[in-house]
């Protein structure tokens, strides 16, 4: 796993423009600080997304008839807690790669559901899906958006490993930020209190930790912003100057211009339409689509 991550960093990091792999964001610090991001007031996507499930979790057990619920990118695995109680698991299977948080809310699941059989897996969802239990009906859930911070290209092979994984009885869940107002967007990942900017400048920490590398901080200014071709946040750092960071576990030298962009991470913001199309391309189809009140947050089932 961390020889694909550490390969996955030195292509990206000579991408133009720079970019790290989202995955540096989530090491313990950085689980932490996208908790408090969830309770902050801008941040609508999980309460949109809790509304969503509130009202549609019985219609999700019905259609599916789960009996294993595996989520990839469980993190406190909050909103599942909404299907765990509609569903009637005999198996959930939180997936993650960040070890601590994914070990501690599959322990408060397991005290919370005791007639549900918790089996956490410590992996990287666009890598390890062979450690997938098969026994079904199995429903494999993405929530949060999460599926929106993979660029199209790896999302379309995301996709495509879904599809040959699941069964005939299978279902899938996605939770889907949806295109809005742009001023909506910008403040929910640039909040005044400056923990996004704290959980975005914290991957530069991990990778400095983890593979010697020498960023520093003060060499770089957070700024997030709309990608109106694309239509994603490009969330990131931009650097105040001309400036060379090594990254000796890569055998590296990143030479960075002033105003250079360095990308952290994207969160993708979807439209039903082209959504379905790249489902129909994965040979993928959607069995129901629900927003909530505002129309903000989409959930599909999709199969
Ligand atoms: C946006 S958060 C969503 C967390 C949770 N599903 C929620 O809705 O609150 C993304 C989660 O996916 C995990 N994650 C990100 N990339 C991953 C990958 N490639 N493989 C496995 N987990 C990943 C992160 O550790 C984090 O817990």
């Amino acid at each position: 796993m961390r020889s694909d991550l550490f390969e996955a960093t030195r292509r990206s990091l000579q991408r133009e423009p720079k970019e790290l792999p989202p995955v540096w964001l989530y090491d313990e610090r950085g689980s932490l600080l996208y908790e408090a991001i969830t309770r902050l007031p801008d941040y609508y996507l999980p309460r949109r997304e809790a509304e969503i499930l509130a009202v549609h979790a019985g219609s999700i057990a019905a259609q599916t008839e789960a009996r294993t619920l595996i989520e990839l990118g469980s993190g406190s695995a909050r909103n599942t807690r909404f299907l765990l109680d509609a569903l009637g698991l005999e198996r959930f299977v939180p997936f993650d790669v960040s070890e601590r948080m994914l070990l501690e809310s599959a322990g408060a699941i397991a005290e919370a559901y005791p007639e549900v059989s918790v089996e956490p897996i410590v992996g990287n969802f666009e890598h390890d899906l062979a450690a997938l239990p098969t026994d079904g009906p199995r429903l494999i859930a993405l929530l949060g958006s999460t599926i929106g911070n993979l660029d199209p290209q790896h999302r379309a092979e995301l996709l495509r490993l879904l599809a040959q994984e699941l069964r005939e009885d299978d279902a899938l869940l996605l939770g889907l930020d949806l295109v809005k107002d742009v001023a909506r967007l910008e403040a929910a990942y640039h909040d005044r209190t400056g923990v996004t900017e704290a959980f975005v400048r914290n991957a530069l920490t991990a990778v400095n930790r983890e593979l010697g590398a020498t960023f520093d901080q003060r060499q770089f200014v957070y700024e997030p912003g709309w990608d109106l071709e694309h239509e994603w946040m490009d969330i990131g750092l931009r650097a105040l100057g001309p400036h060379v960071v090594a990254v000796p576990e890569l055998k590296l030298q990143i030479a960075f211009e002033r105003g250079e962009r360095l990308r952290v991470e994207i969160s993708s913001k979807f439209r039903r339409d082209a959504f379905e199309t790249e489902l129909d391309r994965a040979a993928l189809s959607a069995r129901s689509w629900w927003t909530d009140r505002l129309g903000d947050f989409a959930v599909a089932v999709a199969s």
